[in-house]
Protein backbone atom coordinates (compact mmCIF):
# COMPACT_ATOMS: atom_id res chain seq x y z
CA UNK A 1 0.00 0.00 0.00
CA UNK A 2 1.58 2.88 -0.89
CA UNK A 3 3.31 4.84 -4.33
CA UNK A 4 6.85 4.44 -5.66
CA UNK A 5 9.01 7.90 -4.72
CA UNK A 6 12.74 8.24 -5.59
CA UNK A 7 14.80 5.80 -3.56
CA UNK A 8 17.79 7.96 -2.57
CA UNK A 9 19.51 7.18 0.78
CA UNK A 10 23.08 7.33 2.46
CA UNK A 11 25.14 5.43 4.57
CA UNK A 12 24.93 6.86 8.15
CA UNK A 13 22.62 9.44 6.84
CA UNK A 14 20.13 8.32 10.02
CA UNK A 15 22.35 8.43 12.55
CA UNK A 16 20.81 10.86 14.73
CA UNK A 17 17.58 8.86 14.62
CA UNK A 18 18.91 6.01 15.27
CA UNK A 19 20.57 6.97 18.26
CA UNK A 20 17.56 9.18 19.21
CA UNK A 21 15.68 5.89 19.17
CA UNK A 22 18.05 4.11 21.27
CA UNK A 23 18.27 6.11 23.86
CA UNK A 24 14.22 7.05 24.01
CA UNK A 25 13.27 3.45 23.11
CA UNK A 26 15.46 0.74 24.51
CA UNK A 27 13.48 0.39 27.67
CA UNK A 28 10.08 -0.74 25.52
CA UNK A 29 12.53 -2.74 22.92
CA UNK A 30 14.49 -4.66 25.66
CA UNK A 31 11.47 -5.74 27.69
CA UNK A 32 9.41 -6.71 25.09
CA UNK A 33 9.01 -10.06 23.91
CA UNK A 34 9.80 -10.05 20.62
CA UNK A 35 11.42 -6.45 19.15
CA UNK A 36 11.03 -6.41 15.88
CA UNK A 37 11.85 -3.13 14.34
CA UNK A 38 10.54 -2.15 11.12
CA UNK A 39 12.70 0.78 8.41
CA UNK A 40 9.79 1.29 6.43
CA UNK A 41 11.10 2.94 2.69
CA UNK A 42 15.01 2.17 3.05
CA UNK A 43 15.48 2.86 -0.23
CA UNK A 44 17.81 2.19 -3.23
CA UNK A 45 20.40 0.98 -0.72
CA UNK A 46 19.52 -0.76 2.82
CA UNK A 47 22.17 0.97 4.80
CA UNK A 48 19.96 2.29 6.80
CA UNK A 49 18.22 -0.91 7.87
CA UNK A 50 21.62 -2.57 8.70
CA UNK A 51 22.45 0.60 10.80
CA UNK A 52 19.60 0.42 12.46
CA UNK A 53 20.26 -3.18 13.28
CA UNK A 54 23.43 -2.32 14.36
CA UNK A 55 21.98 0.50 16.80
CA UNK A 56 19.21 -1.29 18.24
CA UNK A 57 21.46 -3.78 19.34
CA UNK A 58 23.65 -1.72 21.39
CA UNK A 59 20.54 -1.21 23.77
CA UNK A 60 18.31 -4.49 23.01
CA UNK A 61 20.54 -7.15 22.20
CA UNK A 62 17.54 -9.06 21.25
CA UNK A 63 16.29 -6.68 18.72
CA UNK A 64 15.95 -7.26 14.75
CA UNK A 65 14.60 -5.74 12.22
CA UNK A 66 12.43 -5.73 8.81
CA UNK A 67 13.60 -3.58 6.08
CA UNK A 68 10.63 -3.29 3.83
CA UNK A 69 10.38 -1.23 0.39
CA UNK A 70 7.14 -1.10 -2.21
CA UNK A 71 9.32 -1.48 -4.74
CA UNK A 72 10.50 -4.74 -6.09
CA UNK A 73 13.97 -4.44 -7.55
CA UNK A 74 14.75 -2.27 -4.78
CA UNK A 75 14.21 -5.84 -2.01
CA UNK A 76 16.21 -7.75 -4.43
CA UNK A 77 19.12 -5.80 -4.50
CA UNK A 78 18.91 -5.86 -0.39
CA UNK A 79 18.52 -9.71 -0.02
CA UNK A 80 22.33 -10.35 0.09
CA UNK A 81 22.42 -8.03 3.14
CA UNK A 82 20.07 -10.60 4.77
CA UNK A 83 21.91 -11.37 8.33
CA UNK A 84 21.43 -12.77 11.41
CA UNK A 85 18.16 -10.10 12.84
CA UNK A 86 17.57 -8.93 9.13
CA UNK A 87 15.43 -9.58 6.71
CA UNK A 88 13.66 -7.98 3.45
CA UNK A 89 10.30 -7.75 2.90
CA UNK A 90 8.14 -6.77 -0.37
CA UNK A 91 5.01 -3.80 0.89
CA UNK A 92 4.28 -0.53 1.83
CA UNK A 93 1.65 1.31 4.83
CA UNK A 94 0.03 -2.03 5.37
CA UNK A 95 3.78 -3.51 7.08
CA UNK A 96 3.76 -6.93 5.87
CA UNK A 97 4.66 -8.82 8.69
CA UNK A 98 2.56 -10.99 11.35
CA UNK A 99 3.83 -9.05 14.60
CA UNK A 100 2.85 -5.56 15.85
CA UNK A 101 6.05 -4.19 15.66
CA UNK A 102 7.98 -2.28 18.87
CA UNK A 103 9.12 0.67 16.12
CA UNK A 104 8.24 1.64 12.68
CA UNK A 105 11.15 4.65 11.26
CA UNK A 106 10.00 6.14 7.93
CA UNK A 107 12.65 8.47 7.03
CA UNK A 108 12.36 10.65 3.43
CA UNK A 109 9.27 8.80 3.15
CA UNK A 110 6.03 10.54 3.25
CA UNK A 111 7.89 13.95 1.94
CA UNK A 112 7.22 12.76 -1.64
CA UNK A 113 3.08 12.14 -0.39
CA UNK A 114 0.56 14.69 -0.47
CA UNK A 115 0.28 16.96 2.80
CA UNK A 116 -3.65 15.39 2.69
CA UNK A 117 -2.38 11.87 3.02
CA UNK A 118 -0.64 12.03 5.83
CA UNK A 119 -3.10 11.66 8.78
CA UNK A 120 -4.50 8.53 7.07
CA UNK A 121 -1.08 6.87 6.88
CA UNK A 122 -0.18 7.73 10.66
CA UNK A 123 -3.22 6.28 11.81
CA UNK A 124 -3.02 3.31 9.61
CA UNK A 125 0.94 3.03 11.04
CA UNK A 126 -0.17 3.88 14.42
CA UNK A 127 -2.84 1.09 14.37
CA UNK A 128 -0.14 -1.58 13.28
CA UNK A 129 2.48 -0.84 16.31
CA UNK A 130 2.51 -2.75 19.37
CA UNK A 131 -0.13 -1.66 21.88
CA UNK A 132 0.12 -0.26 25.02
CA UNK A 133 0.08 -2.22 28.40
CA UNK A 134 -1.75 -0.28 31.57
CA UNK A 135 -0.83 -3.56 33.33
CA UNK A 136 2.81 -3.66 32.59
CA UNK A 137 3.26 -0.06 31.86
CA UNK A 138 4.53 -0.29 28.83
CA UNK A 139 3.82 2.67 26.39
CA UNK A 140 3.61 0.25 23.26
CA UNK A 141 5.36 0.85 19.70
CA UNK A 142 6.63 3.65 18.32
CA UNK A 143 6.35 5.27 15.03
CA UNK A 144 8.98 8.07 14.20
CA UNK A 145 8.48 9.73 11.05
CA UNK A 146 10.79 12.68 9.19
CA UNK A 147 12.87 14.07 7.20
CA UNK A 148 16.84 15.09 6.70
CA UNK A 149 18.89 16.63 4.46
CA UNK A 150 21.27 13.93 2.09
CA UNK A 151 24.26 13.63 4.69
CA UNK A 152 21.91 13.99 7.75
CA UNK A 153 23.25 17.26 9.30
CA UNK A 154 19.56 18.01 9.56
CA UNK A 155 16.79 16.21 10.79
CA UNK A 156 12.95 16.62 12.10
CA UNK A 157 11.14 13.82 12.88
CA UNK A 158 7.30 13.66 14.78
CA UNK A 159 7.39 10.46 17.38
CA UNK A 160 3.52 8.79 17.46
CA UNK A 161 2.67 6.32 20.14
CA UNK A 162 -0.59 4.03 19.56
CA UNK A 163 -2.53 6.27 20.54
CA UNK A 164 -1.25 8.94 18.18
CA UNK A 165 1.54 12.16 17.87
CA UNK A 166 3.50 12.69 20.96
CA UNK A 167 6.64 14.63 20.17
CA UNK A 168 8.87 16.77 17.51
CA UNK A 169 12.53 16.56 17.72
CA UNK A 170 14.92 18.98 15.42
CA UNK A 171 18.24 17.85 15.59
CA UNK A 172 21.37 19.12 13.65
CA UNK A 173 25.40 19.17 13.49
CA UNK A 174 25.66 22.54 15.30
CA UNK A 175 29.19 23.32 13.70
CA UNK A 176 26.49 23.40 10.43
CA UNK A 177 23.82 25.69 11.63
CA UNK A 178 23.27 29.36 11.46
CA UNK A 179 20.14 29.91 13.47
CA UNK A 180 17.45 27.21 14.32
CA UNK A 181 15.26 27.90 11.38
CA UNK A 182 17.69 26.50 8.90
CA UNK A 183 16.03 23.25 9.79
CA UNK A 184 12.63 24.46 8.51
CA UNK A 185 13.36 22.97 5.14
CA UNK A 186 13.84 19.71 6.89
CA UNK A 187 10.34 19.81 8.52
CA UNK A 188 8.16 16.24 7.62
CA UNK A 189 5.19 16.50 5.49
CA UNK A 190 2.75 17.54 8.40
CA UNK A 191 4.31 20.72 9.13
CA UNK A 192 6.35 21.78 6.56
CA UNK A 193 3.52 23.91 4.37
CA UNK A 194 2.61 24.68 8.04
CA UNK A 195 5.94 27.24 8.30
CA UNK A 196 3.83 30.55 7.96
CA UNK A 197 2.74 32.99 10.13
CA UNK A 198 -0.15 32.28 12.31
CA UNK A 199 0.72 28.72 12.30
CA UNK A 200 2.54 27.33 15.81
CA UNK A 201 5.15 25.89 13.73
CA UNK A 202 6.45 29.32 12.68
CA UNK A 203 6.12 30.80 15.99
CA UNK A 204 8.26 28.17 18.00
CA UNK A 205 10.83 28.52 15.28
CA UNK A 206 10.86 32.29 15.20
CA UNK A 207 11.19 32.21 19.29
CA UNK A 208 14.08 29.81 19.00
CA UNK A 209 15.93 32.21 16.45
CA UNK A 210 15.45 34.94 18.98
CA UNK A 211 16.65 32.62 21.84
CA UNK A 212 19.89 31.44 19.57
CA UNK A 213 20.25 35.60 18.93
CA UNK A 214 20.06 36.37 22.71
CA UNK A 215 22.89 33.15 23.47
CA UNK A 216 25.23 34.76 20.63
CA UNK A 217 27.54 35.20 23.52
CA UNK A 218 27.37 31.69 24.59
CA UNK A 219 28.71 30.94 20.83
CA UNK A 220 32.45 31.79 22.58
CA UNK A 221 32.17 28.59 24.37
CA UNK A 222 31.29 26.63 21.06
CA UNK A 223 27.75 26.11 19.26
CA UNK A 224 26.96 22.99 21.72
CA UNK A 225 26.47 25.88 24.73
CA UNK A 226 24.58 28.19 22.53
CA UNK A 227 22.27 25.26 21.80
CA UNK A 228 21.75 24.67 25.25
CA UNK A 229 21.64 28.44 26.44
CA UNK A 230 19.22 28.26 23.24
CA UNK A 231 17.02 25.60 24.61
CA UNK A 232 16.69 26.34 28.01
CA UNK A 233 15.26 29.65 27.30
CA UNK A 234 12.64 28.33 25.47
CA UNK A 235 11.40 26.38 28.18
CA UNK A 236 9.75 29.30 29.25
CA UNK A 237 7.25 29.36 26.72
CA UNK A 238 7.18 26.02 25.15
CA UNK A 239 6.84 22.41 26.40
CA UNK A 240 10.21 20.97 25.83
CA UNK A 241 10.02 17.26 26.44
CA UNK A 242 13.67 16.21 27.07
CA UNK A 243 16.70 17.26 28.90
CA UNK A 244 20.21 18.89 29.17
CA UNK A 245 21.50 15.24 27.99
CA UNK A 246 19.95 15.58 24.74
CA UNK A 247 20.45 18.87 23.84
CA UNK A 248 23.81 18.17 24.12
CA UNK A 249 23.58 16.20 21.24
CA UNK A 250 22.16 19.27 19.01
CA UNK A 251 18.47 17.96 19.82
CA UNK A 252 15.55 19.36 21.24
CA UNK A 253 11.84 17.85 21.59
CA UNK A 254 8.80 19.28 22.11
CA UNK A 255 5.19 18.28 22.79
CA UNK A 256 3.09 17.68 19.53
CA UNK A 257 0.20 19.74 20.73
CA UNK A 258 1.94 22.70 20.80
CA UNK A 259 3.27 22.17 17.22
CA UNK A 260 0.60 20.30 15.81
CA UNK A 261 -1.24 22.65 12.83
CA UNK A 262 -4.13 25.00 13.36
CA UNK A 263 -7.59 23.69 12.32
C1 LIG B 1 13.96 8.85 -0.33
S1 LIG B 1 13.95 7.11 -0.03
C2 LIG B 1 14.44 7.10 1.65
C3 LIG B 1 15.43 6.03 1.98
C4 LIG B 1 15.85 5.97 3.45
N1 LIG B 1 14.71 5.78 4.32
C5 LIG B 1 16.62 7.20 3.86
O1 LIG B 1 16.08 8.03 4.60
O2 LIG B 1 17.77 7.34 3.46
C6 LIG B 1 12.19 6.75 0.08
C7 LIG B 1 11.87 5.30 -0.21
O3 LIG B 1 10.57 5.02 0.33
C8 LIG B 1 9.94 4.11 -0.52
N2 LIG B 1 8.50 4.16 -0.28
C9 LIG B 1 7.63 5.13 -0.62
N3 LIG B 1 6.38 4.83 -0.20
C10 LIG B 1 6.47 3.64 0.44
C11 LIG B 1 5.53 2.80 1.09
N4 LIG B 1 4.25 3.15 1.17
N5 LIG B 1 5.97 1.65 1.65
C12 LIG B 1 7.28 1.28 1.57
N6 LIG B 1 8.22 2.04 0.94
C13 LIG B 1 7.82 3.21 0.39
C14 LIG B 1 10.35 4.55 -1.91
O4 LIG B 1 10.18 3.52 -2.87
C15 LIG B 1 11.81 4.95 -1.68
O5 LIG B 1 12.67 3.88 -1.95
Amino acid sequence: MGTVTRGTTNPNRLRRMDRWIAATHGTELRRAADPVAVDLGYGAAPWTAVELLHRLRTVAPRAHVVGVEIEPARVAAALPYERAGLVFRHGGFEIPIPQRPLLIRAANVLRQYAEGEVEAVWHRLCGRLAPADPATGARGGLLVEGTCDEIGRRHVWVALGPEGPRTVTFATRLGSLDRPSDLAERLPKALIHRNVPGEPVHAFLRDFDRAWAAAAPYASYGARQRWIRAVRDLTADWPVADGPVRWRQGEVTVRWEALAPRG
